[in-house]
């Protein structure tokens, strides 16, 4: 039997504001009150259906063609309306079949090779006399190493030493333009009212993925070199006529992987460095089974296997703080869920930060314990879901779980990063969980 959906008991508009005021407070008072999912009437709009249940999340997620991904509006035509984490339907399934192969196999190894040797370049920097004890931001040092990564291996491009730390800055700036607040759940036909900081950083970003495609089509005429990065996939399929690319689909594709390919994973770092130097005991775990397994050597992609503790953290700090908070969906239809019918139209969130904090799924939900993972699987625990679910489920998973566990293996190995108590208090709710400002540390080499 259909049963109705049920509703918060305030009136819509008040749920919509406690939402833009404190998303966090808001998503943990609703999974604590609504065991399957609740949907928030909102003026003058379809409702918002907040998605509790880890089935139905991932029942919703995995039938695109009821719970479509919703078309970027907005601010968010600037920055690559048609790449990968934004289409949907022909153009995302066309897109993926070209792209695929370069995200498994052999390049996961290029990967995790490429963040062993620039984690060890970083240590180098981190270890001169000089920076010994001096404070630095941590997010934006995961920033400059992961998009360092990202480019090399998805783009065969070598950035500089200024491009990194230029890319956080047009980072933050798109991170407050897309900050969650009350205005969020606004009606669709209000004008883009896009700031000009955030104008120039989404410039900024297209420029030099323009760029990058030129050096490369260059590059490929001048030498048959390795083709099997994204870029070159999609250079090569530039001449196949059953591939129907929109405009500017190959810049589009190259700002989304700049994007997709370091945002996340950076962010991920610096939240698992946060909970290790808050947690010094499972820190020196970290650093035992690094001294053993690496035993001084760069990090390669064999060793990863043989880091089952730091994967563990990693998996943990994941759960705790997932760097893409929710995954957004639009009801294509009156869309049968579980015993409910979403409405057409509906706005649908599936908030991996609250299923992942819920009493009913882990013991403890507040506490860091990456021995948890001892006994649950993480690849197959539905309320569990960093990445997603379902045919958009992350692309680059295995490039994150390799390359993070080496690159906090490395760093872990040789220095103790001490983050303030509450340098993770103030995050800004955006399409992923920034710090606000950033994350100031003192990092010092740890005693032999
Ligand atoms: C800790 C790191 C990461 C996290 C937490 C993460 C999270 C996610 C999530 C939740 C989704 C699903 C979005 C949706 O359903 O709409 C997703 C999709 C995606 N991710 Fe990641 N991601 C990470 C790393 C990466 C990396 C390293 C890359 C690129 C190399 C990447 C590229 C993508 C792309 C292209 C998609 C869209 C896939 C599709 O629709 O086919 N991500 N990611």
């Amino acid at each position: 039997m259909q049963r109705e959906i049920p509703q918060p008991p305030d009136p819509g508009v008040l749920n919509a504001l406690r939402f833009g005021s404190d998303p966090f407070r808001f998503l943990e008072a609703i999974q604590a009150r609504f065991a399957d999912l609740t949907e928030v009437p909102l003026p003058g709009r379809p409702p918002l259906v907040i998605v509790t249940s880890p089935s139905l999340a991932h029942d919703a997620l995995s039938r695109p063609e009821a719970f479509e991904r919703v078309p970027a509006q907005g601010s968010a035509t600037r920055i690559a309306e048609n790449g990968l984490v934004q289409s949907e339907g022909e153009l995302w399934r066309q897109q993926r079949r070209i792209m695929g192969s370069a995200f498994t196999g052999p390049r996961v190894v290029r990967y995790a090779n490429t963040v062993g040797e620039r984690a060890d370049e970083l240590a180098g920097e981190w270890a001169t006399p000089v920076t010994d004890g001096e404070q630095r931001d941590l997010h934006k040092e995961m920033t400059a190493l992961t998009i360092r990564v990202a480019a090399e291996v998805l783009l065969g491009e070598r950035l500089g030493d200024d491009r990194p730390r230029e890319f956080h800055d047009w980072m933050q700036a798109a991170g407050t333009e897309f900050e969650f607040s009350a205005t969020t759940l606004k009606p669709g036909w209000l004008p883009d009212l896009s700031s000009g900081e955030f104008k120039r950083a989404a410039g900024g970003i297209l420029d030099l993925s323009e760029e990058i495609i030129e050096r490369r089509r260059d590059r490929l005429e001048r030498d048959p070199e390795e083709r099997g990065d994204m870029l070159a996939l999609l250079l090569a399929a530039e001449d196949d006529p059953e591939v129907d690319y929109r405009e500017n689909q190959i810049r589009d594709e190259v700002a989304t992987f700049l994007i997709a390919g370091h945002e996340t994973t950076a962010l991920s770092l610096t939240y698992t460095l946060a909970l290790l130097s808050w947690n010094p005991e499972c820190r020196e775990r970290v650093r035992e089974e690094a001294r053993e397994v690496l035993d001084g050597e760069t990090p390669r992609h064999e060793h990863v296997s043989q880091l089952p503790y730091t994967d563990r953290v990693y998996r943990e700090a994941l759960r705790l703080y997932p760097p893409a908070w929710a995954v957004f969906r639009r009801a294509t239809e009156d869309a049968p869920l579980g015993e409910y019918t979403v409405r057409d139209g509906s706005a649908v969130i599936v908030p991996s930060w609250s299923i992942q904090r819920d009493g009913r799924y882990f013991d403890r939900p507040g506490e860091f314990e990456p021995d948890r993972w001892e006994r649950l699987n993480p690849d197959d625990y539905p309320p569990y879901l960093p990445f997603g679910s379902g045919p958009h489920k992350c692309v680059g998973r295995s490039f994150a779980l390799s390359g993070a566990t080496l690159a906090l293996a490395r760093l872990v190995r040789e220095f103790d990063v001490e983050v303030p108590e509450d340098a993770l208090d103030d995050l800004s709710v955006s399409v992923t969980l920034r710090p606000r400002i950033g994350v100031p540390v003192t990092i010092r080499r740890a005693s032999e």
